[in-house]
């Protein structure tokens, strides 16, 4: 095939025409797109001209196998080097076969089956035209009210970074050139996008040099580590600074301290938006900012091709750093293969194989029976199917399962759960259904109609939960409970007596006031995906047993926001042995946990913890430790367990976390199987950043714990000798 020398084609282009390589526009500025595409900020005015879209390097959200082909061979026909765009579009949990939310993958704590995921979302991506998707999202998530929650897969850096390189083994293959059904992966958002103040989008973020490097860098780090071929900026502040224009972030650590060398493009509109963040007096400052700190993409503002040649010309910044960030984009179109073939696997036939095919929906269900978690369980689950089941609510009929950021998935091909549930019954008519009241509104005659059916029934299943647009980008809340007459027919259902299951589709973690207390059995459904429906109904029949588990603190209320299992200690912690009745770090009104912690779900089984022990008390740089617990199914079915290893260093250079997750396995045992479950802890596991920002342990004591979830406290003292 054809392989150009790129740096004899940078040599060959004008300024303008390097500088025109580094915009990237959304599907309606091109030629021969039908549709709009994917369209995901403000679409202002950018005044360009023809010229700079026939030169531009990258299209943002196009898809559809006939479209992409159109639109290259348009492009190449007028662009004199011939240079093919690059396709970048948001595939986050599925193209066409959608998948749960990320947060949901995340509570799966299955790793195959989410790389599985995005081997799957890449094919069919790929097939219809995409080179390279913005994901995975792997921002630490401390917040539910910031509405992202779902796109990231919990409050752990140890796990995050477990799914981050999964994610985008999945995505990326082991040879992106070879194997052309993968597509790039953009990590994002870099960085700390998920610590937004007081959880509001595009907030502030302030977080010292420490906590970023424990808790929120890890997950970049090891996608960047996997290979991950591009980076995304973040919209935020980080430390004073927006990260698009943070040459401290962007330069430094990013390229020089952790020797990224590929393409790092901004968020939609983000080089601009340096203006309104107070950095940058107009769009040239913005543009010469965003350059300095390392951006080499622009997305969806006009800041490089307005200014950059000017501030070339003017030497204001050296065109060395421009021919670099041309460089880079043309090494990927090289590494995919586009100058060779500018189609890639764009392939309209195969598309229609290969999209939404049955082999790739059992994949989807299969994730999202292992994503769902059953918060409680009173001994109504699993449904016995000769009862009469009333199924009552927003969610029972509704197409909205999908979750945001599905823009290519269909809602029609979707799983509805009254549908799941009927073709689980031999008896249609054992099951009826009623709305009860829509997500925010319901008139009087829905609620009675609801509250008659369930009168006739012998179980409640209650299907409730926020609309997809009620999270994702810009879908913050302050309230996170159910919306108010969601609550108010729990309440008309409870006042009956009957049991009542309650499923939640929802994309952050709710506060529970109103339902947690009420319901006999809550079963935590996110946005399941294309397979809703089915994945729900194997798990409330008992056809599948719930095994997932939390990744992300369900607060008592939103007044504890931030909450989160891996916090710090203070010096007044409650119930010390020497503590004031008043002066305690807690709340008069509330507890201090969360409702249901970091690592939790219940399942059909019922496992025991027993004879929880180590190799030895002591462990040294050579020697590591084993840790291990003696499991047993006391249940009647076959269940899968995730048992946690959790550390705690109890006297460090700087306050450590009073719990960590180092490590997990998932074991599926039949009823009355015993397994013994063991870890090896070595003293790499014990490292932290010190306050110096080292990275090494410290000799002394700790606690080792194992058990179902962040809450056990079967202790394990060892110490660290060195
Ligand atoms: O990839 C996204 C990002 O997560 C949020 N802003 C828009 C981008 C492109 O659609």
């Amino acid at each position: 095939g054809k392989q150009p020398d790129l740096q004899e084609l940078v040599r060959q282009m004008t300024l303008d025409e390097k500088v025109a390589q580094l915009i990237q526009l959304a599907v309606p500025f091109y030629e021969g797109a039908k549709d709009e595409g994917l369209i995901t900020g403000p679409m202002a005015s950018l005044g360009i001209d023809e010229t700079t879209v026939r030169d531009s390097g990258s299209v943002l959200g196009m898809a559809g196998a006939q479209e992409v082909i159109n639109v290259q061979r348009t492009h190449l026909a007028n662009n004199r080097h011939g240079i093919p765009l690059l396709m970048m579009a948001d595939i986050v949990h599925g193209f066409k076969t959608i998948f749960p939310v990320p947060l949901a993958i995340g509570c799966s704590w299955d790793l195959g089956l989410a790389e599985r995921s995005a081997e799957i979302a890449a094919k069919e991506a790929s097939v219809s035209g995409v080179h390279v998707t913005y994901a995975p999202m792997v921002d630490l998530v401390r917040d539910p009210r910031w509405g992202r929650v779902m796109e990231a897969t919990g409050e752990d850096p140890y796990l995050n970074s477990e799914f981050a390189r999964a994610f985008v083994r999945g995505f990326q293959g082991d040879d992106l050139s070879a194997d052309t059904d993968r597509v790039a992966a953009c990590v994002k958002h870099f960085a700390a996008y998920g610590a937004a103040e007081a959880g509001r989008d595009y907030n502030t973020v302030d977080l010292s040099d420490r906590q970023m490097r424990e808790f929120y860098l890890p997950a970049y780090k090891v996608a960047l580590d996997e290979g991950c071929e591009m980076v995304m900026t973040s919209f935020n502040t980080v430390d004073g600074i927006p990260a698009t224009g943070n040459a401290k972030l962007m330069r430094k650590l990013l390229r020089e301290e952790w020797g990224f060398d590929g393409i790092l493009i901004s968020d939609w509109g983000a080089v601009k938006e340096l203006i309104a963040h107070g950095i940058a007096a107009d769009e040239r400052e913005a543009a010469l900012k965003a350059m300095k700190a390392g951006v080499d993409i622009e997305m969806m503002t006009s800041c490089y091709v307005k200014h950059l040649s000017e501030l070339v010309e003017k030497k204001e910044i050296e065109e060395s750093l421009i021919d670099e960030a041309v460089l880079r984009i043309l090494t990927l179109k090289k590494k995919l293969g586009l100058f060779d073939n500018p189609y890639r696997a764009a392939d309209p036939e195969r598309e229609r194989e290969v999209v939404f095919c049955d082999e790739h929906r059992r994949v989807s269900r299969e994730l999202a029976v292992k994503s769902c978690v059953l918060l409680k369980n009173e001994g109504v689950l699993p449904l016995d199917k000769k009862r009469k089941i009333a199924l009552i609510g927003p969610f029972a009929t509704s197409e909205d399962v999908l979750g945001p950021w599905s823009w290519t998935g269909s809602k029609e091909d979707a799983i509805k759960l009254a549908d799941g549930m009927r073709s689980k019954l031999s008896d249609a008519a054992e099951l009826t259904v009623a709305d009860g009241c829509g997500i925010k509104t319901a008139s009087e005659e829905q609620m009675q109609a609801a509250v008659a059916a369930a009168r006739e029934a012998d179980t409640v299943v209650l299907a409730l939960g926020e609309h997809s647009d009620m999270s994702g980008e810009a879908g913050c809340r302050a309230d996170i409970r159910l919306p108010e007459v969601q609550l108010e027919l729990v309440g008309r259902i409870r006042a009956l007596g009957k049991p009542m299951v309650v499923v939640l589709f929802n994309g952050r973690p709710l506060d529970l006031h109103g339902v947690y207390d009420e319901a006999d059995a809550i079963l935590e459904a996110w946005f399941p995906g294309s397979e809703a429906g089915g994945a729900v109904a194997d798990l409330l029949f008992g056809d599948a047993n719930p095994s997932g588990r939390l990744t992300m603190s369900f607060p008592y209320s939103v007044g504890q926001v931030p909450v989160y299992y891996n916090a710090y200690n203070t010096g007044r912690p409650q119930g010390a042995p020497d503590a004031q009745v008043r002066y305690v770090s807690q709340y008069l009104d509330i507890p201090n946990e969360p409702l249901l912690p970091f690592g939790f779900g219940l399942s059909y089984g019922d496992f025991e913890y027993d004879n929880a022990r180590l190799s030895s008390e002591e462990m040294t740089s050579d020697s590591a430790l084993s840790v291990s617990v003696t499991i047993t199914n006391k249940g009647a079915v076959p269940a899968e367990e995730t048992v946690q290893l959790y550390v705690r260093d109890l006297s460090g250079e700087v306050v450590r976390p009073v719990k960590e997750l180092k490590a997990f396995r998932k074991v599926t045992l039949q009823p009355g199987e015993s397994r013994d479950i063991e870890f090896t802890l070595e003293e790499s596991q014990l490292r932290y950043y010190h306050s110096d920002l080292t990275h090494s342990s410290d000799a002394g004591a700790f606690i080792a714990y194992i058990g179902p979830n962040s809450r056990t406290n079967s202790a394990l003292p060892f110490r660290l000798i060195k």
